[in-house]
């Protein structure tokens, strides 16, 4: 009995099958299957920064909430050249130094370190940002927009008032 010729429509719907396989294929395994990431840092509420010390973040945080607006939408756009632009507007702004003499006479001798992590995550990943978007590796550049977002929230959580707490002095 004579095989019946396949037909055209079939070859076609397996040839893209089998393309869209290949392409799922190619994915990095790693890629594919990534679990969610824990945060990198443990958060926990810690004593209430200095009130001078608030006093000189609050105006540069309100640049960092238009900043990083801008920069969610280049990085949501994969618009690579404002993304390197709006990273660079973010390490632009002024950073607290850690404490340079040990005489603890100095405000920045008043902050802790894990506030200064957070301060370094955050310029980490924001010139992280900056590369991969120069690089054209947009994975690593919304991997690295996922890493800016936990500093924010990150040192947020262990540093600014929360709803319901009592205001810090
Ligand atoms: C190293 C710690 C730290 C990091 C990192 C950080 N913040 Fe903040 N932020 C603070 C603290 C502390 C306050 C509270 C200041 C105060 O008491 O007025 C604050 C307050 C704010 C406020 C409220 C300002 C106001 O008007 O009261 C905004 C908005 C803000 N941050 C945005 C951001 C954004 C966006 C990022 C990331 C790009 C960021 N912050 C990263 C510590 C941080």
């Amino acid at each position: 009995m004579p095989t019946a010729p396949i037909p055209s429509w079939l070859t076609a719907v397996v040839a893209t099958t089998a393309a869209v396989a290949a392409c799922h294929r190619e994915r990095p395994p790693n890629d594919a299957a990534r679990a969610p990431t824990a945060p990198a840092v443990a958060i926990a509420r810690d004593t209430p920064l200095p009130h001078l010390a608030r006093q000189l973040l609050a105006p540069r945080m309100r640049r960092h909430a238009i900043e990083i607006e801008a920069l969610q939408a280049a990085v949501l756009s994969v618009d690579r050249v404002r993304v390197v632009d709006a990273a660079r507007a973010i390490l632009a702004e002024p950073r607290l130094a850690r404490p340079s003499t040990s005489a603890g006479e100095t405000l920045n001798d008043a902050l802790p370190e894990t506030f200064f992590t957070y301060q370094d995550d955050l310029v980490a990943a924001t010139r992280a940002i900056a590369a991969a978007a120069a690089d054209g590796d947009d994975a690593a550049m919304a991997r690295a927009y996922g890493d800016l977002n936990a500093a924010c929230v990150g040192c947020h959580a262990v540093y600014r008032d929360l709803p319901g707490e009592p205001s810090a002095p």
